[in-house]
């Protein structure tokens, strides 16, 4: 077999064997098959396309480029979350200690964030003391034991993953979508679990930035999950305004937190219930939709929740009195008011833009290298569909570097679009594939 071959038959639009898929894979995860050829080929699939079944099969071939984690010591029904990413999304933080409370087994290996804010363990990393690296043993004895353990993603799953992704990025290769369902599959099939939701995002703050791109995304995914024997479902939710207020490591934890105490913000209470019910039917929990919501809300009004909480917190090392008293989480030297430049209903929080500013304030890294600023970010207090005066409080700045404030600021002010005429707050929930 030569990828010449393999190049020249996608550059003609025809169909790839798994052989041939499974050839480019290995050979370009070793070295053996040089960058301009990978190129060739990742444009011609761009721009041809591959159907649902060598989508399936480049899935499976990736996969298998790495360590594929054997959670099978772990007792129960595994079930995946995956949020393709957003500003504000603090979800798993809440979620994952919601879901195990109620008696499913949650075995998650996070990221961290590249881009406007940080990710799910650059936020536990907020809590002092908190682990995010465990050994396997550990791993699994934490899940059995207190149903809940949350780490790091290793360097050793989806290694094709990881070279073709470096590659995509600089050939404008990244936006086709069985290129991205493989990428985010093949980590999320090699994490070892049994069943997946996916949270696919939808809007300004999004990767897909249309509704019809996030329902095929969604589709391409959960027909990846299926193919491979992995019950799978597909929830397109809103990302056009940054998910509940807090935007910022520390600040999300909090908000995290008092959503398991009873007082989240609505939108985002709303997708923990939602994405919670699904968990439980996919883990076997619950029977159905409605009673896995039930348990859900059941889990945060009798405290259950907050309990797994400081279960979690303390099982990684972390400080569970952070959950009582959020002054022992990082805390910014200055809190600075924005106000409103005019008056009218707020018809759009650009969401992307809200997370660059959280970037320059510290919240978020430009380069890999970058440090974060655990204790930077925003908390907005208007949603789309409020209506404020002039002069009122849109958000405040939480800081430690001044110098950063203005350009910051600046980029905030600028995401908002105030009109005269009535606005319906945003929809949440645009959609479920199975
Ligand atoms: N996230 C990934 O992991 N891969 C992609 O291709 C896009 C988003």
């Amino acid at each position: 077999m030569r990828i010449y071959d393999i190049i020249k038959k996608k550059r003609d639009s025809q169909e790839l064997t798994k052989a041939e898929i499974d050839f480019f894979v290995e050979k370009y995860s070793k070295g053996e098959i040089p960058d301009y050829q990978a190129s060739a080929l990742l444009m011609a699939i761009y721009l041809n396309k591959m159907n649902k079944q060598e989508t399936v099969y480049l899935t499976e071939a990736m996969m298998k480029s790495g360590d594929v984690i054997d959670l099978s010591d772990i007792e129960g029904i595994k079930v995946d979350k995956h949020s393709t990413g957003g500003v504000g999304d603090k979800t798993t933080i809440a979620l994952a200690p919601l879901v195990a409370a109620c008696g499913a087994p949650v075995a998650k290996m996070s990221g961290r964030g590249l881009g406007h804010t940080g990710g799910t363990l650059d936020k536990l990393e907020a809590i002092p003391g908190f682990s995010i690296e465990m050994e396997a043993k550990k791993f699994i004895d934490s899940v059995n034991e207190h149903k809940i353990a949350v780490c790091g993603q290793t360097a050793s799953i989806a290694v094709a993953d990881k070279k073709m992704y470096a590659l995509r990025d600089v050939t404008a290769t990244v936006d086709n979508i069985s290129l991205i369902a493989a990428s985010i599959m093949c980590k999320k099939l090699a994490s070892g679990a049994n069943a997946i939701l996916l949270d696919v995002k939808t809007g300004d703050g999004a990767f897909m930035k249309t509704l019809d791109d996030s329902f095929e995304l969604a589709k391409a995914m959960v027909d990846i999950g299926c193919g491979m024997n992995r019950e799978t479902i597909g929830m397109i939710t809103d990302m056009d305004e940054p998910l509940g207020f807090a935007v910022g490591n520390s600040l999300e934890v909090i908000e995290a937190i008092e959503t398991l105490k009873g007082n989240g913000p609505k939108d985002f209470v709303m997708l923990c219930e939602t994405l919670g019910a699904y968990m439980l039917v996919l883990a076997k929990v619950a029977k159905n939709f409605d009673e896995g919501i039930e348990k859900i809300r059941d889990a945060i009004s009798s405290g259950k929740a907050l309990e797994k909480l400081k279960v979690f917190i303390e099982n990684q090392g972390g400080d569970k009195n952070i959950v009582d008293d959020y002054s022992l989480l990082p805390t910014a030297s200055k809190i600075v008011e924005i106000k409103s430049p005019k008056s009218g209903y707020i018809s759009k929080i650009e969401a992307e833009e809200v997370g660059v500013s959280a970037m320059i304030l510290g919240a978020g890294r430009e380069t890999k290298e970058d440090i974060l600023d655990l204790s930077a970010g925003i908390i907005l207090t208007k949603k789309v569909g409020d209506y404020v005066n002039e002069g009122d409080i849109l958000a405040h700045m939480h800081l430690n570097k001044e110098e950063k404030l203005q350009q910051a600021k600046e980029r905030f002010i600028a995401a908002y679009k105030i009109v005269d005429e009535k606005v319906e707050p945003k929809k949440l929930v645009y959609g479920v594939v199975t």
